[in-house]
């Protein structure tokens, strides 16, 4: 028999991005064709690959608002209460909607001055209000057209004078085709929706039309509200429960090693309770995909590739993030289960080369961070625009709430053994312009590789094995950067 020690020396090779390179090939695909539409789970489709990350510097509903909008999928972090991660929830699903609900509708009395109206209409930041009585029904409409004659020397006026009381309502069945006909052949901006009682239940403005036409590419559920992911602990039922009830799309289980049977059996419940997709995560070996895909929606995969992460170094185990999405995916691709590669992707090349290793989509936090629709205000530090940027097992995130993603206790701060660092990273502007160089350089990396669609590069890409010395002919070398380009930071 071997010797047990030195056959543990025998030890198989795992590799991460900068390792790995794309074999360019025959090509039939211009990159701007290439179509990077994919699934996040089973029950789920985006219109670019790419989520942000579940961490108190990255995703609230703001972040979550525009990722959905751009095509891909905001994941909400859990360091709030169950009662605050519901009002995010119903901020995304409202962010687009066509019917303004009647409890945000503002509207006005008939028997209110027209200076009290103008006055209540420029500070809540609408242009016009649907005039109601007592039983909620609409006896007309007020907007800044019909208020200006009466300016000055009108202003004490009743509304029920000013308005325009030949109202045009629809039922709340109404879509966005009819109301946009209804505004056409009416000449106005606003229709109330009334039920059949005939009482205010909504209003459609033009304005919200057009905005939702702006967002072509946006991820969407079946009745047009934008998509959201919400994390959720192992154990937190509850969150669970109030996620889904509130119209979460996907919830990812939320763990730093969710290979653990406690997890996985909590994590397989919560499945079976809730309408949404469950995402189990993370896992980094082919074992854990084993132990998940059964019940799992998708799996998120990432031991210890973030950049603000320190579980390698701390706990001395991980798995290259190239390695660790090859491996999960041989397993869940049989099962027709999604992957999500979650961390460490610095450029865009990473990104396509986690596709390529097996993942549907892929997971950003500090690139994401920058941005302003993040959370978290902008500093200035030597004449440079910086946001925070923490890991949730750093000490100042699991002091709000987030240890038991570590399997942490909470209630001591001298007891935590963080395996993350808080830091600073470069203000960036607005997330739309990230995800085009992201999305621009994936959709390029697909064009070297000959594929039109993420499918067809997943089956058909592969690698070359890069040295060192390969490594930094890849940077630019030799040359001193005079101009910033915009999807390239030299690394330190
Ligand atoms: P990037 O590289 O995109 O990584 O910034 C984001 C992912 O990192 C994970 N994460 C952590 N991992 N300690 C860790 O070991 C931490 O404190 C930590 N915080 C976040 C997480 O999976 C995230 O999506």
């Amino acid at each position: 028999d071997s010797d047990p020690f030195s056959t543990k020396l025998q030890v198989p090779e795992a590799l991460t991005f900068d390792d790995v390179l794309l074999r360019p090939m025959e090509s039939h695909v211009e990159p701007d064709e290439a179509d990077v539409s994919t699934r996040v789970s089973t029950n789920v489709d985006l219109n670019i690959p790419v989520l942000s990350a579940a961490m108190d510097t990255v995703t609230e509903s703001d972040l979550a608002i525009a990722m959905a909008r751009n095509g891909g999928l905001g994941v909400l972090h859990r360091n709030m209460t169950v009662e605050e991660m519901v009002v995010e929830v119903e901020r995304v699903k409202r962010a687009d909607e066509l019917v303004i609900r009647r409890d945000n509708v503002v509207t006005a009395r008939p028997e209110q001055t027209v200076r009290e109206v103008d006055e209540m209409m420029e500070h809540e930041g609408v242009s016009g209000a649907p005039v109601v009585d007592d039983d909620d029904e609409v006896l007309g409409i007020i907007s800044g057209t019909d208020i200006r004659p009466y300016l000055e020397v009108g202003e004490s006026d009743e509304v029920r004078k000013a308005m325009t009381d030949e109202v045009i309502t629809a039922g709340e069945d109404v879509t966005a085709r009819e109301a946009l006909e209804l505004m056409y052949d009416h000449k106005i901006e606003r229709v109330p929706i009334v039920d059949g009682d005939d009482r205010l239940a909504g209003l459609v403005t033009m304005q919200g039309i057009l905005q939702r036409r702006e967002h072509e590419n946006a991820a969407r559920a079946d009745d047009g509200a934008l998509r959201i992911g919400v994390a959720v602990g192992p154990f937190e039922d509850d969150r669970a429960t109030a996620a889904d009830d509130a119209g979460a799309d996907v919830l990812f289980i939320d763990c730093a090693h969710a290979h653990n049977r406690n997890v996985i059996e909590s994590a397989h419940e919560i499945s079976e309770t809730v309408d949404a997709d469950v995402v189990v995560g993370n896992v980094g070996t082919r074992e854990a995909a084993e132990a998940v895909v059964d019940f799992a929606d998708g799996v998120k995969v990432g031991i210890g590739p973030g950049s603000i992460c320190t579980t390698r170094v701390v706990t001395g185990a991980g798995m290259p993030q190239i390695t660790a999405v090859a491996e999960v995916a041989d397993v869940a691709s049989r099962h027709d289960v999604p992957v999500i590669a979650d961390g460490g992707i610095r450029y865009s090349g990473d990104a396509i080369k986690a596709v390529a290793a097996g993942a549907d989509a892929v997971m950003l936090g500090s690139y994401f961070a920058g941005t302003k629709e993040a959370p978290g205000r902008v500093i200035t530090m030597n004449g440079k625009k910086y946001k925070q940027y923490r890991g949730m097992g750093s000490v100042g995130a699991m002091r709000s709430g987030g240890g038991d993603r570590y399997l942490k206790e909470e209630d001591d701060d001298e007891g935590f053994v963080p395996e993350g660092v808080e830091a600073a990273t470069p203000y960036k502007g607005t997330l739309a312009s990230e995800l085009h160089q992201l999305v621009g350089g994936m959709k390029s990396g697909m064009g070297y590789v000959g594929a039109a669609s993420i499918p067809e590069f997943k089956e058909r890409s592969r690698f070359v094995r890069v040295s060192s010395a390969g490594q930094t002919e890849g940077h630019p070398h030799d040359v001193m950067i005079t101009d910033e380009a915009p999807n390239y930071s030299p690394q330190e």
